[in-house]
């Protein structure tokens, strides 16, 4: 990630702050008195005008008094009041009460969120790295039959792309009953700041191929509300907290072996084949485990860990 990036990450949203502080006028106040309407509605029973549907998928879309775009999934919407900006975003609170991730070079953070009246959680916020100029790619363990040329030539996906390719995963989840866990996708947020491109690291080619991916999509399969990418905002990912540790963590610390941990990314990319699909920088820190209360030992299913995936920026349908 560039330094610039980071600086756009948590660097200081003017144009949010404004609108969130500043002296609330007319339009505001009628697009709050529209958004609570909106959130009082079953997501079966959502107007046209708040549909939207990207790879296969459909969204609640809300234009949020501060300018920004929320899409939330269906999964999302039973936690909808969790998800709005004012919860994690407004005030960098995501950052500021939230637990940077560092087993990555992307921005990723676990922030916990108590909107008034409800249990609180956790949700994983991430900010999307698509069409940046440059793949980081960190050591892993190359699923089988790829080669490194393959690699070299993926591109990280758009948020809508991601979002898609889990939900079309866990689906082959639930028809096979296999073992591929996964962390619910929730919604995409994005914010109403307008940011240099360069700052972002966006490489235009690598934007207009996303864009273009999107459109085609959407001409024959998309929803009343057309969902447009820009390449001068930023789109963040609101996911579920999958409790647990990663791989490589629990290999540190001992509670795995590291013959066995190697063994769990083979499977883990074999389970993902079986599936239809691969990630490609599939690695340990992305496979979370989770100990059994009563003695701290692994737990397993006929024998077998139980794990869930939780990056999908490279998930891949052959
Ligand atoms: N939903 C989740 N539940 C539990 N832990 C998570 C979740 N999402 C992320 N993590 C933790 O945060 C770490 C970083 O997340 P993630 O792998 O998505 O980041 P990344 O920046 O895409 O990583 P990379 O640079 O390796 O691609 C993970 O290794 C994992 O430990
Ligand atoms: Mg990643």
């Amino acid at each position: 990630m560039t330094a610039g990036f980071e600086n756009a990450v948590t660097g200081s949203p003017k144009t949010c702050l404004a609108l969130a502080n500043g002296p609330v006028c007319a339009h505001q106040t009628e697009a709050r008195a529209a958004l609570a309407c909106t959130l009082e509605v079953p997501f079966a029973h959502l107007p046209p005008e708040n549909k939207a549907r990207a790879f296969g998928l459909e969204y609640a879309s809300l234009q949020l008094p501060d300018g920004g775009q929320l899409f939330v999934t269906p999964y999302g919407w039973t936690l909808r009041h969790y998800l709005l900006p004012q919860q994690w975003y407004t005030h960098k609170r995501f950052h500021r009460v939230g637990e940077r991730q560092q087993d990555g070079v992307g921005t990723v953070y676990k922030v916990p969120v108590s909107p008034a009246g409800a249990r609180p959680k956790f949700l994983v916020v991430k900010f999307s790295r698509f069409a940046q100029s440059s793949l980081v790619y960190m050591g892993s363990y190359l699923p089988r039959g790829l080669s490194p040329g393959a690699l070299a030539d993926a591109y990280l996906n758009s948020p809508f792309e991601e979002f898609g390719l889990l939900v079309a995963l866990r689906k082959t989840q639930v028809r096979a009953k296999s073992q591929v866990r996964t962390k619910r996708p929730l919604a995409i947020y994005s914010p109403p700041d307008i940011i240099d491109s360069r700052l972002l690291g966006r490489s235009e080619s690598r934007f207009a191929s996303c864009v273009a991916r999107l459109e085609r999509d959407q001409d024959s399969n998309g929803g009343a509300v057309r969902i447009r990418l820009d390449i001068c905002r930023q789109y963040i990912l609101l996911y579920e907290w999958v409790k647990g540790e990663n791989a490589k963590t629990l290999c540190r610390q001992g509670a795995l072996p590291l013959d066995e941990l190697r063994q769990l990314v083979t499977s883990t990319n074999d389970d993902l084949r079986a599936a239809g699909f691969r990630i490609l920088d599939n690695k340990p820190e992305r496979i979370i485990l989770r100990r059994r209360k009563r003695d701290g030992s692994l737990l397993r299913r006929q024998g077998r860990l139980v794990y869930a995936l939780v990056d999908f920026e490279l998930l891949k349908q052959p």
